[in-house]
């Protein structure tokens, strides 16, 4: 440690920190930088924060000069100043700053300004200088961001920014001298250089040289520069969990940035972009902000009454099922540099119509509907949920709560569905998530979330193991951080039948047949006890039954295994090795190893692995399923599944529901001791459930088998949907009530480590729309179930008092960081990672569970020859319903597609952008082609955000036995070219 002296203040700064860190850490920010920015590597050429140290004969840079014991430091002296004016005056030099020399100065617009302005420094009038603006490339048309190069100071944070923080390298200074410029790869397409749109450049960039386009689109400079209030949020996406700050002018959100670099954030400052571009959907002209009422409910005296069509037509509407959309044609995708062959931008153009209008809500939805106060709303559904509840049970009742949705509104909905309806049917999207990655580390554990942290697989983990997890596009931010471990010397294997950027990236990629998991797993694991690599000390200590699983895996030679997964032996043996040697090896897997209808043993057989090498329960080890949307963990651990309430405790047992029942102030037998259906379940006629309470979920086009859904939906005794759009499952519903968005709620949201975090509100609904939770309180009184909560925070008080995990969790403890779960007492710190010292189940030991391969269920062959697997785009979310209506991320995928390799396009004599029908034995749509090398020859890649080419009409409905979930990445498919007419709607 060292004492220096800042100003005439003593810092204290450990030996290896900067001056600047020093004054920095102590609260002291004023020293200016503009080539340094936290967390980018020094370069310290711009000069502008040199500062006089006493005893040195010549200024120091604070961003590059360490501290020393004793060192006495000025940081405005006079000598100092006059370096920066000059520094200054150099630059301004080739800056546009007239508009400083008079007026302007009052108004600097960037960070750069700001200091011209602060150390008084004239620009020269433009037509008296000598040297020309520079230049650079401009991503012209770029509907998210564009550059306008003039402003370029060269301070380089952008290609740092690019290459050290996101790990893509798209940008970089190119020309010497006086030419020097920032360039855009090798021809100024983004596309060509890889570009995630993530927007880091603009973050850094202290000048706005690199800026956003949306907001200059749509407010005046100054408002985006002032706007009338800033609010912290969290991103409405992945479970990743990023902070962002929300503008707002108007009373609409602006733009989003997200500062707290230097925090402990999730982000640390970073977002990919969803998050900084995807935050226009709340002011689509579709959201709904008026209740709505089928036509055909009349009020008769106090009582609604069905007067409208019967049968078939019940629910119909001037619409095309899925089934029948997914028949037509559809334009190409816009090209892609990467993998395909480029073709000409203008063929999207060539469509005579807006291509957001193909998602947008079609007027015609809204005809079998009328605008409706809130007060009929409301009471039509609690007369019908009551009236179903009171003629054939509350388990004739079924709710899909929303994972989008923050804590406490999960929670009033489990509370209401439970406490006044009776019913355990609670569940919502984890179903089709990670649901048997909880039923296998359940079994294993006794746990239901990660053992670790973002953080610790960035900075501490040796061997990072990636399993069914396309990273860098469905959690980009972690993703960057998985490339800078990589970055810092961490080894990359992956596990995937698609070359997706990481496996491309990876030390080993494992490229296996899909489904094909269990063997490679079961075979790594049969090399590695072969090998007497296993961790027996840990296996002795801390687990039980390893015997069985070395069993059942000495068989599953890699030589075998080859066979089945189709990797070569010696690569297996080669990451088991890697694996086991670790030291510290992390465990990370998602979609791609659950959705499948064995799915918990696939996880099993990952968890097998893991505990028989003991890389759990040590920082670096860490155990990582990684979350889908922003609050799936926090919705499952406040209860909204059928099984358990908050902190996962058993609906079966009579002393938990005792506790609730007195929290609730119910009677404790009006609460069912029965566990519920699950979302999967209830979507079945033999579920008998007759009415439905929808909120925030569309499983029109989430269901694993869409053609069945649909017609199930459609005879529904009874369908409430509250939500933000009418969504192709609002347009079934009875009552379609009008929510909120993430930026018009205050609540948290619990990410993929277990950090639960506080959103605040930044605008209010559109029109009439409600907050979700005044709608789920409101509802819940008038089902007669006493809801006394006036705010988010009065709901989390109640949580905090039912869940021993969260008892320490406060709103105002929540602010900044949040806090990772169990946080048992007040002054806890919260648990950045687990179970070092035991599990928590009974004797404190974890189980082994020997799993055995069998092959996927469907299986290609000479009818269809193709295994198809669905997921994620970079741009996309789940069913399309935010993303579609956020206008740069759908010009970047406007349009449905299917992914297949070269030599199989050539074999089927398709072209890029071509389209083609798509064939399992379910079903069949038609879509256009991209041709990638991402997949695997045999294999192809349909994204499942599309309405009009909805990859779960040819999925597999079968279910996981466990988790019932259902085989969503692996199907038999045939392909040809198709021939449909291009149909208009
Ligand atoms: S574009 Fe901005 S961040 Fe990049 S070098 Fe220029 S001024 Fe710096
Ligand atoms: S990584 Fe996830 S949470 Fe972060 S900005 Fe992107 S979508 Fe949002
Ligand atoms: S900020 Fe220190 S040299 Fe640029």
């Amino acid at each position: 440690m060292a004492i220096l002296t800042v100003n005439g203040r003593s810092v204290t700064a450990d030996a290896e920190r900067t001056i600047l860190e020093a004054a920095r850490a102590a609260g002291m920010l004023d020293i200016p930088t503009l080539c340094w920015y936290p967390q980018l590597p020094t370069v310290g050429n711009c000069r502008i924060c040199l500062v006089s140290v006493e005893g040195q004969g010549k200024l120091l840079p604070a961003c590059a000069s360490k501290v020393a014991d004793g060192m006495v430091v000025h940081t405005e002296s006079p000598a100092a100043i006059e370096n920066r004016k000059g520094v200054l005056r150099l630059l301004l030099e080739r800056y546009p700053g007239d508009h400083l020399i008079n007026g302007g100065r009052a108004q600097p617009r960037n960070e750069f300004e700001q200091y011209v302005v602060r150390y008084g420094v004239m620009p020269t009038p433009l037509a008296q200088r000598d040297l020309s603006l520079r230049h650079g490339d401009e991503r012209p048309g770029d509907p998210m961001i564009r550059h306008d190069m003039s402003t370029c100071i060269l301070c380089t944070r952008c290609v740092r920014a690019c290459e050290d923080i996101q790990v893509v390298g798209v940008l970089d200074v190119g020309q010497r001298g006086e030419h020097t410029e920032i360039i855009v790869g090798a021809d100024g397409d983004p596309d060509a250089a890889g570009c995630t749109w993530c927007g880091e450049c603009v973050r850094v960039c202290p000048t706005g040289a690199i800026f956003e386009v949306m907001p200059r689109e749509r407010f005046a400079p100054e408002q985006v520069r002032h706007p009338d209030r800033v609010v912290r949020s969290v991103c409405p996406y992945c479970g990743v969990g990023c902070q962002v700050d929300l503008h707002v002018a108007r009373e609409v959100v602006l733009r989003v940035t997200s500062p707290d670099i230097e925090l402990d954030t999730p982000n640390q400052g970073s977002t990919c972009v969803k998050g900084r571009f995807g935050y226009d959907f709340p002011q689509h002209r579709d959201r709904l902000t008026r209740p709505l009422i089928r036509r055909g409910w009349t009020r008769e005296g106090d009582r609604w009454v069905w007067r409208g069509p019967t049968g078939p037509d019940r629910r119909g509407g001037p619409w095309r099922s899925i089934e029948d959309e997914g028949q037509t044609a559809k334009p190409a995708g816009p090209p892609r540099s990467v993998g395909k062959a480029v073709r000409d931008l203008p063929l999207l153009e060539r469509l005579d119509l807006d291509i957001r209008d193909r998602v947008a809500t079609p007027a015609a939805w809204y005809a079998p509907f009328r605008e409706a106060t809130w007060e009929e709303a409301l009471s039509l559904v609690a007369q019908e949920l009551g009236r179903l509840r009171q003629q054939h049970g509350g388990d004739a009742l079924a709710c899909f709560s929303s994972a989008k949705c923050s804590n406490e509104e999960n929670y009033v909905m489990m509370r209401m569905f439970r406490a006044a309806l009776g019913t355990n049917n609670i569940d919502h999207c984890t179903r089709l998530c990670h649901s048997t990655s909880v039923a296998a580390m359940q079994r294993a554990l006794n746990t239901s979330a990660a053992s670790g942290s973002m953080r610790e697989v960035e900075h501490a983990a040796d061997v990072i193991f990636i399993a069914g997890a396309n990273t860098t596009e469905s959690h980009p931010v972690f993703g960057a951080a998985i490339k800078r471990a990589q970055g810092r010397g961490a080894k990359l294997i992956v596990a995937d039948p698609r070359r997706t950027e990481l496996a491309a990236r990876a030390d080993i990629h494992l490229q296996m047949q899909p489904g094909t998991d269990v063997a490679l797993f079961n075979a790594m694991l049969s090399h590695i006890v072969a090998e007497g690599l296993e961790d027996r000390a840990f296996i002795a200590r801390r687990t039980r039954e390893f015997d069985k699983v070395r069993a059942s895996v000495r068989a599953l030679s890699p030589d075998v295994a080859a066979k089945i997964t189709g990797v070569p032996a010696d690569r297996m043996r080669q990451a088991a090795e890697l694996y086991a040697a670790g030291p510290r090896t992390s465990t990370l897997w998602a979609m791609g190893l659950t959705q499948h209808a064995n799915g918990t043993d696939l996880v099993s057989s990952l968890l097998n692995l893991m505990l028989s090498c003991g890389m759990i329960g040590r920082w670096g080890a860490a155990m990582m399923p990684v979350r889908g949307q922003n609050n799936v963990q926090g919705a499952s651990d406040v209860g909204a599944i059928p099984f358990v309430y908050t902190d996962y405790r058993s609906v079966k047992d009579p002393r938990v529901r005792a506790e609730y029942a007195r929290v609730w102030g119910v009677a404790p037998e009006s609460l069912s001791l029965r566990e519920g259906l699950m979302v999967t379940e209830i979507v079945k006629p033999e579920s008998g459930v007759r009415g439905m309470y929808i909120m925030g979920e569309n499983p029109i086009i989430s269901d694993p088998d869409i053609a069945h859904a649909e017609r199930w939906f459609q005879a529904l005794e009874f369908l409430a949907v509250h939500d933000l759009f009418l969504t192709e499952t609002a347009r079934y519903a009875d009552v379609v009530l009008p929510g909120s968005s993430f930026a018009e709620k205050t609540g948290t949201f619990v990410n993929t480590e277990r950090r639960i975090q506080l959103a605040h509100q930044a605008v209010a609904p559109p029109g009439e729309a409600r907050s979700d939770l005044a709608i789920l309180v409101e509802l819940s009184n008038r089902l007669g179930l006493e809801t006394p909560f006036q705010t988010a925070a009065d709901v989390m008080a109640e949580i905090v008092q039912v869940t021993p995990s969260w008892r320490g969790v406060t709103y105002d403890r929540l602010e900044g960081a949040g806090l990772q779960y169990p946080v048992p007492t007040a002054d806890s710190p919260g648990t950045a990672f687990l179970f070092d010292a035991r599990f928590p189940t009974a004797d404190g030991t974890a189980l082994f569970v020997p799993v055995e391969y069998a092959p996927p269920v469907e299986l290609p062959d000479a009818e269809y020859p193709f295994v198809m697997n669905t997921g994620r785009q970079l741009y996309h979310w789940h069913t399309g319903t935010m993303t579609r209506r956020s206008a740069g991320l759908d010009q970047r995928e406007p349009t449905p597609v299917v992914e297949i390799h070269p030599a199989d396009a050539q074999q089927l004599g398709v072209a890029d952008g071509d389209l083609v029908r798509l064939t399992s034995r379910r079903n069949s749509m038609v879509t256009s082609c991209r041709i990638s090398e991402r997949v695997a020859r045999g294999q192809v890649f349909v994204p499942f955000h599309f309405r009009e080419a909805a990859a779960n009409l040819l999925t597999n409905p079968v279910l996981d036995p466990y988790a019932k979930m259902a085989e969503l990445k692996c199907c038999a498919v045939r392909i040809a070219a198709a021939a449909v007419a291009v149909v208009a709607d």
